[in-house]
This record gives structure tokens, C-alpha cells and sequence, in this order.
């Protein structure tokens, strides 16, 4: 069960893989990446994650690339890993080429990836519930496309942890809440589901598209519509969704208890949804 990386067709350890110092992710964050997971061996929403990063690429202009051919390396490196939970990281970058901003002509799209174990979330977080504290969303306008681009996400992480909480939540200037720094955020409010609808103020999560779809084919009503700090501080619950996070309830923000301060019902409800997708057909 290696842990494995991906470069340009073959596979290797981790550290023997090396990139070019003029590879444009690592010059201009000139890369978009996706981040998938197995279960049981299977691997989760595999079409999915590449619809969106066909959209990404195409949204950043990159040359069109062959999707069963990124759909065999995919599979290629999970199955040589044979891990049974694992995460697989994608990257593809504009190319390798001398340090100049317009497009370069002759580079080709570097594609790298890495496949590890993915370690469960830490128990008592699902018990108790995480803290988290709100930021100033600083990111672009595009947090739609999937780049590389991460620097207000990690320095939101930090200020979190450095703050005891597990996690940040972005809130736009205006006071609009957007999303967590690698989740989507969910409320329950008033008896139903909220959550941000899509627009280029956040990522398409798959793991948000799934659980919305499965809600509503049994009849749980998700709204998808805007929602403010203050809505956010007076929901009975506040839930975040993603590849790693999955489904984590959010007990405490900027140190105020959400509802009774505890995991509720809902919380409980999207991960037994997840699981169940999870555990497929
Ligand atoms: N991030 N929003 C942001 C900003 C994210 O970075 C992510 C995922 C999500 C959830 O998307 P999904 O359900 O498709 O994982 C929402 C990945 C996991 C990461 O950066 O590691």
C-alpha cells in the first residue's frame, strides 16, 4: 500500500518526484488542481471531479485535454497504491517554460499527482463539533475555478488554529457568508437547509453537489440562497462539507455557541447521507 506520486505518466515514491523550477504553478500559481478520495478502494464522484476540472482548465484558457486519458491516470495511480482510503491530489499546471507573464507558446500542461492515505477525522470532532473563527474574505473573484492560488485560504487556516479553533469561515465585506477555507458551509435554519448558491464566490463542492442532490431526492428541502454573519450566528446548526472534511459540525464560531453548542440533528443527517453514497450502490 505505497504512497505514490504521478509525473507526466509515471509513477514513482513521493520524494524522486521533481519539478522544474520554472513550472508556471510554481512561478504564477498558473495551475488548477482537484483533490479526490477513495472508500473501500473505490474512488468517490471520479466524474464529477473531472467535469469541474474541465472547467477550471477551461476557465484559465489551458488547451484542452483529453479526459480518458486523465481519468487512466487517475486510475492507474490508485489502483498501483491499492490504499483503501485514500486522497489523491491533482495538479495540472500551464507548463514549464522561461519567466514570462502572457501564455507561453510551447510549454505543455505539466500534470502531477500524488496518492496518500487519508487519516479519519479526529473522533472528538465529530463528538463535540469544531470551533471556528470568521475572516474577511480576501480571495478573487473566481474561487470558482480550482487554482493554486491558496494564500488566503492558509492564512486563514493559521489565524484559526492560532486562534484554538479548528477552522475559518469566509465572510465576504459586505457581511455575505461564503464558504470554509477547503469546505462549503451549510445551515439549518428555521427547519431547513441553506447554503450558499453557486457563483464564482465559491467552489462547486462535489461533496455539497452530492449531499444537496441526495437530500432532495428524499424530499429535504436544501435552499441554495444568500446568507449574512448574522443568520449564520443565529442558525441552530453550522456544517461544513468537503473531499477531506466530509461532513464536520460547527459547535462554536468567533466564540459564541451555534445553537445548544451541540452536534445536532441535521449535522448527524448529511453524514449518514454521505456515508451511505459513500458505501455506493
Ligand atoms: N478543497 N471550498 C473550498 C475553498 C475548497 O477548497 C474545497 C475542497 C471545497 C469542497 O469541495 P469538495 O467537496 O469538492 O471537496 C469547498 C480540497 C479538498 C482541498 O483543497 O484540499
Amino acid at each position: 500500500m505505497p504512497e505514490l506520486a504521478y509525473l507526466n505518466g509515471e509513477i514513482m515514491p513521493i520524494d524522486e518526484a521533481r519539478v522544474p523550477i520554472e513550472d508556471r504553478g510554481y512561478q504564477f500559481a498558473d495551475a488548477v488542481y482537484e483533490y479526490l478520495a477513495s472508500y473501500n478502494g473505490r474512488l468517490f464522484a471520479l466524474e464529477a471531479h473531472l467535469d469541474r476540472l474541465e472547467h477550471s482548465l477551461g476557465a484559465l484558457a489551458f488547451p484542452a485535454l483529453d479526459r480518458n486519458h486523465i481519468r487512466n491516470a487517475i486510475l492507474t495511480l490508485h489502483k498501483r497504491a491499492a490504499i483503501a482510503r485514500s486522497g489523491i491530489y491533482l495538479q495540472i499546471s500551464r507548463g514549464v517554460a522561461p519567466r514570462n507573464h502572457p501564455f507561453p507558446v510551447q510549454a505543455a500542461p505539466q500534470i502531477v499527482m500524488t496518492v496518500r492515505q487519508l487519516h479519519p477525522t479526529p473522533p472528538e470532532y465529530l463528538r463535540d463539533g469544531i470551533r471556528a473563527i470568521t475572516v474577511t474574505d480576501s480571495r478573487w473573484s473566481r474561487c470558482d475555478i480550482k487554482t493554486v492560488q491558496l494564500l488566503p485560504n492558509v492564512m486563514a487556516k493559521q489565524r484559526a488554529l492560532e486562534a484554538g479553533a479548528q477552522d475559518a469561515i469566509f465572510v465576504s465585506p459586505d457581511g455575505v457568508v461564503r464558504e470554509g477555507t477547503a469546505s462549503n458551509l451549510f445551515i439549518h435554519a428555521g427547519g431547513r437547509l441553506h447554503t450558499h448558491p453557486l457563483t464564482p464566490a465559491i467552489l462547486a463542492g462535489i461533496t455539497r453537489a452530492v449531499l444537496i442532490d441526495s437530500c432532495r431526492k428524499q424530499a429535504i428541502t436544501v435552499e441554495e440562497r444568500f446568507f449574512d454573519l448574522h443568520e449564520l450566528m443565529a442558525a441552530d446548526e453550522v456544517v461544513l462539507t468537503g473531499t477531506v472534511t466530509e461532513v464536520l459540525p460547527v459547535t462554536q464560531i468567533d466564540g459564541q455557541a451555534i445553537g445548544n453548542g451541540r452536534p445536532g440533528p441535521a449535522a448527524e443527517m448529511l453524514r449518514t447521507q454521505l456515508e451511505a453514497l459513500a458505501a455506493g450502490p
